[in-house]
């Protein structure tokens, strides 16, 4: 199996999840996704981490996302558990969970490190763009649950500069400045970025976020 990398396809496959069975591209139709695996079902950070995504949940409509979760435990499994993230996390989990028993879409997306865990799912993020090519690949160890904060951040960015020639300097959140894309000449500004901008350098050029 070779190496996923950005801007290959990301990998279609059929699934049984807690929604029904999906085919993944189908699934994702014309929006953007969000494709995160962890380690096992009744864990506890997983647990934690399940419930914030279903709290997030809206964020991630308004973004015209879907997000779906995998591991490698079976479809009951994963019903049992669901029950008691709901109760713990005060919520409904409004989005599917993949039953990846055959590995099959864990071997798919390299989501099992042996190095790490023989066996195990590590906690993997795919960003997946509505061309279903991969945007962004995260590969977190099972001791540290994410920080969804920092999915939607990069799936504004993202969003933001599939739109603009502009890319998002470090610790960027929606609203901040932007920089203006080096192949944009200066001349060509005034008229693509009529906010204005800041020169700092010649190759540093900041703008208002155009969308806002
Ligand atoms: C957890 O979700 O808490 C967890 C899962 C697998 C290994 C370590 C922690």
């Amino acid at each position: 199996m070779a190496t996923l990398r950005l801007g290959d396809i990301a990998p279609d496959f059929e699934a049984e999840t807690t929604m029904g069975e999906i085919k993944f591209h189908e699934w994702l139709g014309d929006s953007w996704g969000v494709l995160f695996s962890h380690p096992a079902d009744f864990t506890p950070v997983c647990t934690t981490e399940l419930g914030a995504v279903a709290n997030y949940y809206p964020e991630f409509v308004k973004r015209n996302t879907k997000v779906i979760a995998l591991s490698i435990d079976g479809l009951e499994s994963h019903l049992e558990w669901i029950k008691d993230i709901e109760e713990v996390q005060n919520v409904t989990l409004q989005y599917p969970i993949i039953a990846d028993e055959s590995k099959t879409v864990a071997n798919l997306y390299d989501m099992i490190h042996p190095n790490a865990n023989e066996t195990l799912t590590v906690r993997s993020v795919f960003i997946i763009g509505p061309d279903k090519k991969i945007k962004l690949i995260l590969t977190y160890p099972a001791s540290t649950g994410r920080n969804f904060d920092e999915i939607l951040r990069v799936i504004d960015s993202l969003q933001l500069t599939a739109d603009y020639k502009v890319a998002t300097p470090a610790n960027w959140k929606d609203g901040d400045d932007v920089v203006i894309s080096t192949s944009i000449p200066d001349h060509d500004i005034p008229a693509k970025f009529p906010k204005g901008y800041q020169q700092i350098k010649p190759y540093l050029r900041m703008t208002p976020q155009p969308n806002k």
